[in-house]
């Protein structure tokens, strides 16, 4: 999740078309149905959820998305954009999840950004001597020799163990280019008191950074192939829908990006997994995608958008899982009173992991650009009090994951996607 940090920079200023419009179609019905009938299709489909949740949280899937989320980290490590480990992560997934059964496993070609950290240091000189714990933001410029101007941001954090926490940042047109890192919570209080000392601060700061061109990637997909809506293979067979799962493969390069976002990506794998060892096939297409490059703003994404928009009408509903895949408390959903109404009702079927909450508001920035245009969407809502202590240092790691919670996370993100794929109708919007 990468909003927070721009905020953050921000505050220093640094500164539908559906293509079978072109033929005559069948058209297929939405929101046609009375509620209380809708409501009673889906209390129709406890038992289904029951055992998605049995398979996930006490069955043989018991800790799976955990430890393919411990082998996916340790293996690979962080991943930011433009790095080869970013490559070979993808190439693992890749081959994961086609070795896992899944369907029309494959990969869609997008640019992204290739910003190398590099050796960087701060050493505090005046009023003493002390090495101060930062973290370069992505796109900053290197230091030049001699006397600079440069940021130094607090890093965004309610807990902090000497920890900088790292983000992207973007220049303002038109302004010099200085260098920009955020230091840790304790070394930014400290500074302040002794500015209101009146002490004189002098910092050594060393930064190497580079921008490089755009490299090559891909977003990388997943299916199940849905049994009454698959692709469209002529303009009389029903159009394509889907429901579409995700969470960015990406993350800093610091730590492992266990949480951000190894376990939203892991669990929109894992719902597909579990509903094929089920042998469940809803009537819509379920489709994973792992973003690449969400931490730079959404870029792997947004290309998606840009490519597949002119399908809007086929997407039933997006979700992302980048909040952390903590203990879950049910959806943050966006979209109209009609389709809330409808969700609530799915919601319900999580009343075995009491996880049936329905707040406002779906986050996340690689699914916003759908929402806004009007597509349903919903985010992983978990208790997140956590996450902003890891969030973006080396402090993400496997260490913060637990496979409980993730055994849990799993189980509502499949109930929810499954049971909306397998409607008789799409969400209304
Ligand atoms: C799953 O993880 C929990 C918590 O670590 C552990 O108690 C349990 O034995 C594990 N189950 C399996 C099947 O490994
Ligand atoms: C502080 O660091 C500077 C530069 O490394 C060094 O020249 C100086 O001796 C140090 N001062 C103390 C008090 O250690
Ligand atoms: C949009 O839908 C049409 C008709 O099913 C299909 O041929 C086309 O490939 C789709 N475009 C994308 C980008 O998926
Ligand atoms: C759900 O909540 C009930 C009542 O608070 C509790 O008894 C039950 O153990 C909870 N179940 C889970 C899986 O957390």
């Amino acid at each position: 999740m990468q909003g927070r940090q721009i905020k953050q920079c921000g505050l220093f200023s640094l500164t539908l078309l559906a293509t079978f419009l072109h033929c005559s179609c069948l058209p297929h019905s939405t929101g046609g149905k009375p509620f209380p009938e809708t409501a009673e299709e889906i209390a129709s489909y406890t038992k289904v959820a029951k055992s998605i949740i049995d398979l996930a949280v006490y069955g043989n899937a018991q800790n799976r998305s955990y430890e393919r989320l411990a082998d996916f980290t340790d293996t690979i490590g962080n991943r930011v954009s433009g790095s080869k480990n970013l490559d070979l992560a993808i190439k693992y997934m890749f081959s994961a999840l086609r070795k896992d059964g899944l369907e029309n496993v494959h990969l869609e070609p997008v640019k992204i950004p290739h910003w190398v950290r590099g050796e960087e240091s701060a050493m505090m000189l005046q009023p003493r001597n002390h090495t101060m714990a930062i973290l370069g933001l992505g796109s900053s410029v290197a230091t030049p020799q001699g006397a600079v101007w440069a940021t130094l941001i607090r890093s965004i954090t309610p807990f902090s163990i000497n920890s900088p926490h790292t983000g992207w940042q973007d220049y303002q047109e038109g302004v010099q280019k200085i260098p920009t890192a955020c230091i840790t919570v304790e070394d930014a209080m400290m500074m302040a008191r002794m500015a209101k000392r009146g002490q004189r601060i002098v910092v050594r700061l060393t930064m190497n950074a580079q921008t490089f061109p755009d490299a090559d990637s891909f977003n990388t997909v997943a299916e199940i192939i849905g049994s009454e809506h698959p692709e469209q293979v002529c303009c009389l067979s029903p159009p394509l829908q889907v429901v579409l799962l995700s969470g960015h493969l990406d993350s800093w390069d610091v730590g492992q990006g266990a949480m951000d976002d190894g376990g939203g990506a892991l669990i929109s794998w894992e719902a597909l997994s579990l509903l094929k060892d089920l042998g469940l096939r809803p009537r819509r297409t379920l489709r994973t995608v792992l973003w690449s490059a969400e931490e730079q703003g959404g870029v792997g994404a947004q290309q998606y958008f840009q490519l597949h928009k002119v399908n809007i009408s086929n997407f039933n509903l997006v979700m992302e899982s980048d909040l952390g895949t903590f203990s879950p408390l049910g959806l943050q959903f966006t979209g109209s009173a009609q389709a809330r109404a409808v969700m609530a009702e799915v919601m319900k079927l999580l009343k075995p992991i009491n996880t049936t909450t329905l707040e406002e508001h779906g986050e996340g920035i690689d699914i916003e650009m759908w929402m806004d245009a009007g597509v349903p969407g919903a985010s992983l809502h978990v208790a997140d009090s956590r996450y902003f202590w890891f969030h973006h240092t080396n402090g993400d790691t496997m260490s913060v994951q637990s496979p409980i919670e993730m055994n849990l996370c799993s189980a509502l993100w499949a109930v929810v996607a499954y049971v909306v794929a397998d409607l008789e109708e799409m969400l209304p919007r």
